[in-house]
């Protein structure tokens, strides 16, 4: 029985649209930062038939649906074909994954609060099954982050700490794309105040949304501006704790994806009007105050400002000032680890 506890991150350069969908191969590469709240814990055990349970921050059994049920057992066979090409296959058979282990999911996550679920447990589910091998073949954090992957895209970088990138990689293997550590958590202390205009759940996931980004007539330039620029760019931001230029770079990573997002076919919406309004008060408060913030979104209407410590209180204050809003706070994180 191994145990380990992961979070999610938030993404400067996103991750939309992929080369292979099955397999969640990246049509680009992505960045972002592990943040160290709220955690997921997740146990594997050998068991005698397949489960997964899933238990809330009440200590309350969630009802999974059956499509839920079905990512697991998906993932943990592509899981269990990934780990047979790393010529660990010696001891651990051919159906133990998919038919002889029991998953307790414990979530520490309010629900749609707009952070990342799917990336806190998918990478903590690839943190616990790495530890669940580990006598018989022992996993280095790449390779978790490949496990990780084959679950949610954007669980891959909360397998490492600090600040990583999912590499767009080569191939078609289910070993072709990878996280990759830019920076560990004692680099650059930044926090992301979030911001929950709405707690409604959202209406379509990024699985489906992933699909629909070749559809924008300007989803090409978005992956050329990625692969060219924008991910050096945040890269070498973020080595050179240069706070300006990772929020020019993150601002227009974001507004360029919700730009491909809302002219797919069909349109996707996520940002509303309390987004807006958001987003246009903490640049004007920027612009009278000079607070260092930047802002950026995910697939939803919640707003992340992320800030140094010198920023905090200042946007502490602006965000508890947003009226019917949620506020959640929280800042870079060590990644997934295994506990027990
Ligand atoms: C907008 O990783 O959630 O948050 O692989 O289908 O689970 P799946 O997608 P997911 O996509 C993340 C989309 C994003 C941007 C990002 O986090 O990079």
């Amino acid at each position: 029985m191994t145990t380990a506890r992961s979070t999610p991150n938030i993404a400067f350069i996103k991750y939309w649209g992929n080369r292979n969908d099955g397999l969640r191969l990246p049509m680009a590469p992505s960045l972002s930062m592990t943040l160290d709240r709220p955690t997921v814990e997740i146990t594997v055990e050998e068991a005698d038939a397949f489960a997964v349970r899933s238990f809330l921050v009440d200590g309350s059994e969630k009802t999974l649906k059956e499509k839920d049920t079905d990512r697991f057992r998906k993932v943990l066979s592509l899981m269990q074909r990934y780990i047979a090409t790393l010529n660990a296959a010696a001891g651990i058979r051919e159906s133990q994954l998919q038919e002889n282990v029991s998953i307790t999911v414990r979530s520490h996550i309010p629900p749609a609060i707009g952070l990342a679920s799917s990336a806190a447990v998918f990478s903590c589910l690839a943190k616990a099954i790495a530890g669940f091998i580990q006598d018989k073949k022992k996993l280095t954090n790449t390779q978790a982050s490949v496990l990780a992957r084959l679950g949610s895209g954007s669980a891959a970088r909360s397998i490492f700490g600090g600040f990583s990138t999912l590499e767009e990689g080569n191939g078609m293997e289910l070993g072709s794309s990878w996280s990759v550590q830019i920076a560990d958590e004692h680099h650059w202390l930044l926090h992301d105040i979030v911001i929950i205009p709405a707690m409604e759940e959202k209406k379509v996931g990024s699985t489906e949304g992933h699909a629909l980004a070749s559809t924008s007539p300007f989803y090409v330039e978005r992956v050329r501006s990625i692969r060219t620029h924008r991910q050096r760019e945040c890269i070498e931001a973020i080595r050179n704790k240069d706070f300006e230029a990772l929020q020019c770079v993150t601002e227009e990573d974001c507004l360029d994806m919700h730009h491909v997002m809302e002219t797919s076919t069909p349109p996707l919406h996520y940002l509303n009007d309390e987004t807006r309004r958001i987003v246009n008060a903490i640049k004007e408060l920027r612009t009278k105050q000079h607070i260092p913030v930047l802002f950026t979104m995910d697939a939803g209407p919640t707003v992340h400002l992320v800030c140094p410590e010198e920023g905090k209180n200042a946007v502490l204050s602006f965000a508890h000032a947003q009226k019917g809003c949620t506020i959640f706070e929280t800042k870079v994180g060590p990644g997934a680890i295994l506990l027990a």
